[in-house]
């Protein structure tokens, strides 16, 4: 498991164009984040990582877009979907063996179907918990998130192949100026904890930073 912080969008971005630059294909990256938490933008960034050129967009009403040639890139948005029946009905599983890099949003409204082994991303903005329960906006369209709240980032390893990138990923020198210790991160809340009207946003009192971060 590595732990990070992502104050901007540009450590996103960062943290998806190195990962996306070790992919092979195979490799199963799952999304895990509330709306606005930024699962779209690591998936654009990852895309450009493999060398790929076309705008990556949310597959807002399709379930699957597919980007790049000879190494593509499949974007998997499940979020509409009633069951995951129906992503079987699909032939999610042959995606798997196209030639590709398979990168799914909301992995965790599909968890029995993805591989074991495959790179688990979580995306936490304490500031935007529980969007997914009152937000009516389709994934993709734009929505207000905090300016002040930092994002964290973890990611497991499923298995001997996510495992390798998880330890080539955190030889990076930029991946590695992002890092925390586990016992930084926050929990990702509950929909439950959110309260109905926000609080004023402040750091929150266990997001500390790594001694090693330059600002
Ligand atoms: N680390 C970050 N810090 C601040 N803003 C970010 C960060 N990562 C992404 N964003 C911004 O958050 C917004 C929502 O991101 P998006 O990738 O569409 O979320 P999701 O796909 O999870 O709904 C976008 O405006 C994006 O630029
Ligand atoms: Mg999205």
């Amino acid at each position: 498991m590595l732990t990070f912080q992502l104050p901007t969008r540009e450590d996103t971005l960062s943290v998806g164009r190195t990962l996306g630059s070790l992919l092979e294909a195979g490799d199963v990256i799952a999304l895990i984040g509330d709306l606005g938490a930024g699962k779209t933008t690591l998936t654009q960034a990852i895309a450009a990582g493999m060398g790929i050129q076309d705008p990556v967009t949310s597959p807002t009403f399709t379930l699957v877009q597919e980007y790049g040639d000879d190494f593509p890139l499949f974007h998997f948005d499940p979020y509409r979907l009633e069951s995951p029946e129906d992503m079987c009905d699909f032939g999610f599983s042959e995606y798997f063996e196209q030639g590709g890099v398979v990168v799914i949003e909301w992995a965790d409204k599909i968890q029995a179907l993805l591989p074991d082994d495959h790179l688990a991303l979580t995306l936490i903005d304490p500031d935007i918990a529980g969007a997914t329960e009152d937000a009516d906006e389709a994934p993709g369209e734009e929505i207000e998130v905090s300016e002040s709240g930092i994002r964290y980032l973890r990611i497991d390893a499923g298995g001997e192949r996510s495992a390798q990138l998880l330890d080539r990923l955190a030889e990076i020198p930029a991946v590695q100026a992002l890092q925390i210790p586990p016992e930084s991160m926050p929990a990702r809340p509950m929909p439950a904890a959110r309260p109905a009207i926000s609080p004023p946003l402040k750091r929150r009192p266990g997001a500390t930073r790594s001694p090693i971060v330059n600002e």
